[in-house]
């Protein structure tokens, strides 16, 4: 694992942007999971701003899959994940809607594995981006999720709804479920770049990162993974004990050596 530390939120987007780029420049077809939530914001502005520029990369054969999903929304309410991350994103980079996918609802029960079906059947992630929650989730794998598991059904937790309240207009209305991809499933993912800024981050990437193995962080699974990369502004990255190491690692990185 890769822990790059860096000055500030939008240098954290601006090194985002850089790899999900080089990914799609290499394989314009490539399979790209995407996160919602505040985090990736800058990360997502910066790649609009250089497609629509003419600097970025051309993102018509791309596949979008969605982390998760909530339980309980219709398909075109704004506050759902699938409109959320057109609007925030794949509109603007020009990609048709049926190339954007999420979990599908019309059938909750169903929603996990055909899901896990959609994803291997595109022939799985090449890279997906992650957040971090702050009580250590990944996607909407709260705190006891099974390391190994696939899509299903999770129960938010209080911590969980509480944070997201933000994005609803009361609290009430932020969904009790969701349907999100399992921790084996993000397992699976060719590469993992967690993206994580702000002091309120600090305590879930310690320890995820630098904790142990454990269902009680979720995110502690991207230790397995052999090729995952954490960025975080020097804020959410305030609680590590390495953080000197990680700083010299990446500023004696071998040119050849990318993310
Ligand atoms: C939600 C999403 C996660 C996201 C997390 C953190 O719970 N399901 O995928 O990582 O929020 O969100 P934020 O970036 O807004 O802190």
């Amino acid at each position: 694992m890769e822990v790059v530390a860096l000055s500030s939120d939008l240098e954290v987007a601006t090194v985002a942007a850089d790899v999900i780029e080089s990914i799609v420049r290499r394989h314009p077809e490539a399979v790209v999971g995407l996160a919602t939530g505040s985090t990736p914001g800058p990360t997502y502005r910066e790649l609009i701003r250089r497609h629509q520029s003419d600097q970025g990369p051309d993102y018509d054969r791309v596949q979008v899959f969605i982390l998760d999903e909530y339980v309980g929304l219709a398909p075109n309410h704004p506050k759902s994940y699938r409109q959320t991350i057109a609007r925030e994103l794949t509109d603007d980079l020009g990609l048709a809607p049926d190339r954007v996918h999420g979990p599908d609802m019309s059938d909750v029960r169903e929603a996990g594995s055909r899901y896990e079906s959609k994803i291997t059947g595109v022939g799985g992630i090449d890279i997906q981006l992650l957040g971090i929650g702050t009580d250590g989730h990944l996607a909407f794998n709260e705190p006891g999720s099974s390391l190994a598991s696939l899509t299903r059904l999770k129960t938010l937790t209080p911590e969980t709804r509480r944070d997201n309240a933000r994005f609803f207009a009361c609290s009430e209305d932020v969904p009790r479920h969701a349907i999100t991809q399992g921790l084996g499933t993000i397992q699976r993912a060719r590469q993992l770049l967690l993206i994580a800024t702000g002091a309120a981050k600090a305590g879930a990437i310690a320890a995820a990162v630098e904790g142990p193995l454990t269902s009680s962080c979720p995110a502690s699974v991207i230790q397995l993974h052999p090729h995952a990369t954490v960025l975080v502004d020097f804020d959410a990255a305030s609680g590590l004990r390495r953080l000197e190491y990680y700083r010299h690692v990446y500023e004696t990185k071998p040119d050849w050596k990318s993310i």
